[in-house]
C-alpha cells in the first residue's frame, strides 16, 4: 500500500501511545522495540499506518509534547537506529508510520529557548512569542492557557513575558519569524528523508497568534461545550488565518516525495466550513484532520448523523475524512461512549468502520479497553492535576493488556509499570484471540472488509433512516443500520430485496440474509450489502 499514491485514503490508522504499548527492556515504559516486535499483531488487525505518540527527547513535563530535540528519539523509547529498523519492518508488511510533529511549542529546555531566554538581543529571541507587562505589570492580555490560567510567565531576566498556551515549560513559537519557517521545513524533509510516511501535527490551528495580541471575547451561549471549557473564545491566541499558507506549503513538501507523504491536523474547529479549510480549498492543504466535533459528540443516533452529514457536506471534495473516538487526551469510547458495555462497543467500531473514510483507532480500542481510575498518587499528567476537578488524561494512557500474567505481558513481571495496568486481566490480547466471539475478532471481522475496499472507503453517504434510536445509512452497496440504544427497534428499511449480513454486532443474529423489515436488539448494528440476485 506504500507505494500506492493516494495510500491513506479509507486508511486504518493505529495510534500507538508508545510509553504504554510493549515494554521490551522491561524498564516499565513501552518503547520501540517492543513495538517492532509486534508488526504482526498490526498486520493480523488489519492496520494500515501507525501514529506513533512523541517519539523525540524531552523533558516529559507533557509526556513529549515538550520537545527538546526535533532530531532525535527520546531515550526511554530507544535510538534512532531503532526507529529506523520499526520504520523498515513495518514498511515490509505495508504498513505506514506517522510520527507527532509539535510546531507550536517547544520545551522551556529545547537550545532554542535556552538563548531566547538569555536577554532581549539573544539570537532566538524572536523564536518565540513574548511581550512587555500591563501598566500594572499584569500579563499582556487575558489569554488562557490549556491549565486555565494565564497563557503568560513572566520573565524576570528581560521584564518581559512570554507566551504558553499549554504549560508554562511549553513555549508557544512564534510563526510571524520566517526562520521557525525554515526549521520546520528541515524537520519534516529530515524524517520524511528518513522513510517516515507522514506526520500526525500536534495543535495544528494554533501556530499562528494575533499579531495585535488582542484580548479573546468571552464564551458565548450557543459555543460548542468543548470552547466554553475553556472560558474563552480563544479567536486570537490559535485558529488565525495565516496558519493555511503553512499547509499548503508542507503540503508541496509532502507531495515532492514518491510515495507523497502525509500530512494529518490535530484541529481543534468545531464549525464545519472552518474545520474543512484545514484540507484546503482550491489549493491542497492537510490530507486529513481530526474531526473534533465526532470526538465530543455523544453516541446518540441523532447527534452523530447530524455531524455526519454535516462534516461530509463541508469538506471539499476528494477530502478523506477521518473518524477517531478515542485518544490520549478525550479518553477511551468504550468507557466515554459505551458504559463499556460490549454490545454497545461492538456497534461504535462497526460505526467507525464502515463511515466512509480514515479510521484511527486508539491502542486498545479493538479490546474493548476501558479507561483505568488512576489513584492520584500515580497520577503523571500535570495538565490534569492542575485542573483537579476534571478527569485525568491519564486514564486512557495506561498500560495495554497483553496476557493474563503479572503486569498483564506489558513489561517484565518484575517491573513497575510507569502508569498501572488496572484491572483489564480478563480483557487481554491473548484472551480475546483465543474467543470467537470477543470484541477483537469482531474488529478482525470489521478490518478485513476494510481491507477488501467493501466499506471505508471515501464518497457520499446517504441516509436510509434517522430517528432518535436507529441511524441507518448507505455508502456505495452497503448499508449500516445501528441501533444505538438499550431498547429493541423494529425498523423498515423501505422497499427493496433481501440484504446479505456482512457483519452484526449480535452473535445470536446467525442468518446470511435478512429482509428490510428488521428487528434490531439493543445496540445491534449491522453492516448490510446488496444481494446478488
Ligand atoms: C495535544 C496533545 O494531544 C496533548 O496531549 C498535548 O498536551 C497538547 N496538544 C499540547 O501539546
Ligand atoms: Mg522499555
Amino acid at each position: 500500500m506504500l507505494e500506492r499514491s493516494g495510500w491513506w485514503r479509507g486508511a486504518t490508522v493505529y495510534q500507538i501511545y508508545v510509553r504504554s504499548w510493549r515494554d521490551s527492556d522491561g524498564d516499565g515504559t513501552g518503547d520501540l522495540t517492543g513495538i517492532r516486535e509486534r508488526l504482526d499483531y498490526l498486520s493480523w488487525l488489519g492496520v494500515d499506518a501507525i501514529w506513533l505518540s512523541p517519539t523525540m527527547p524531552s523533558p516529559n513535563k507533557d509526556w513529549g509534547y515538550d520537545v527538546s530535540d526535533y532530531y532525535g528519539v527520546h531515550p526511554d523509547l530507544g535510538t534512532l537506529e531503532d526507529l529506523d529498523r520499526l520504520i523498515a519492518e513495518a514498511a515490509d508488511r505495508g504498513i505506514a508510520i506517522f510520527l507527532d510533529l509539535v510546531p507550536n511549542h517547544t520545551s522551556n529546555e529545547h537550545p532554542w529557548f535556552v538563548d531566547a531566554a538569555g536577554g532581549r538581543r539573544a539570537a532566538h529571541r524572536d523564536y518565540y512569542v513574548w511581550a512587555g507587562p500591563k501598566a500594572d505589570g499584569s500579563p499582556p492580555n487575558n489569554w488562557l492557557s490549556a491549565t486555565g490560567r494565564s497563557a503568560w510567565s513572566y520573565d524576570k531576566l528581560s521584564g518581559q513575558y512570554y507566551l504558553h498556551n499549554f504549560l508554562r515549560d511549553q513555549p508557544d513559537l512564534n510563526w510571524w519569524d520566517g526562520r521557525v519557517h525554515d526549521e520546520f521545513d528541515r524537520i519534516l524533509r529530515y524524517w520524511f528523508d528518513r522513510g517516515v510516511s507522514g506526520f500526525r501535527i500536534d495543535v495544528a490551528n494554533g501556530l499562528y497568534k494575533d499579531a495585535l495580541l488582542r484580548d479573546n471575547p468571552p464564551v458565548e451561549p450557543t459555543d460548542h461545550p468543548a470552547i466554553k471549557r475553556g472560558g474563552l473564545r480563544p479567536i486570537y491566541n490559535a485558529n488565525r488565518p495565516e496558519v493555511h499558507e503553512v499547509y499548503r506549503h508542507w503540503r508541496q513538501i509532502a507531495d515532492s516525495y514518491s510515495p507523497p507523504r502525509a500530512l494529518l491536523g490535530e484541529t481543534w474547529e468545531f464549525d464545519p466550513d472552518r474545520f474543512g479549510d484545514y484540507y484546503g480549498r482550491g489549493k491542497p492543504e492537510l490530507h486529513m484532520a481530526f474531526n473534533f466535533l465526532f470526538v465530543e459528540a455523544a453516541f446518540k443516533s441523532l447527534e452523530l448523523a447530524a455531524i455526519v452529514e454535516g462534516t461530509l457536506a463541508a469538506l471539499p471534495s476528494g477530502a478523506t475524512p477521518v473518524w477517531t473516538a478515542s485518544n490520549h487526551d478525550v479518553g477511551r469510547f468504550p468507557s466515554r461512549w459505551c458504559d463499556n458495555d460490549g454490545r454497545a462497543i461492538r456497534a461504535a467500531l462497526l460505526l467507525l468502520a464502515t463511515l466512509p473514510g480514515a479510521l484511527v483507532l486508539y491502542y486498545g480500542d479493538e479490546l474493548g479497553m476501558a479507561e483505568v481510575d488512576v489513584p492520584v498518587t500515580r497520577q503523571l499528567d500535570e495538565m490534569s492535576l492542575a485542573r483537579p476537578g476534571r478527569p485525568s488524561r491519564d486514564r486512557a494512557r495506561t498500560p495495554m493488556p497483553w496476557t493474563a500474567d503479572k503486569n498483564a505481558g506489558f513489561t517484565a513481571a518484575s517491573a513497575r509499570p510507569w502508569l498501572p495496568i488496572g484491572e483489564h486481566l480478563a480483557n487481554n490480547v491473548d484472551t480475546q484471540e483465543q474467543d470467537p466471539g470477543s470484541v477483537l475478532n469482531f474488529w478482525r471481522q470489521l478490518a478485513q472488509l476494510r481491507k477488501a475496499g467493501l466499506v471505508g472507503t471515501p464518497g457520499p453517504l446517504e441516509r436510509v433512516l434517522l430517528d432518535e434510536q436507529v441511524w441507518a445509512f448507505r455508502v456505495g452497496d452497503v448499508t449500516t443500520v445501528a441501533n444505538l440504544s438499550p431498547k429493541e427497534a423494529a425498523r423498515d428499511l423501505g422497499p427493496g430485496e433481501t440484504l446479505t449480513v456482512m457483519a452484526s454486532t449480535n452473535p445470536e443474529r446467525r442468518e446470511k440474509k435478512v429482509p428490510p423489515e428488521l428487528v434490531l436488539g439493543p445496540w445491534e448494528a449491522l453492516a448490510l450489502g446488496l444481494s446478488p440476485g
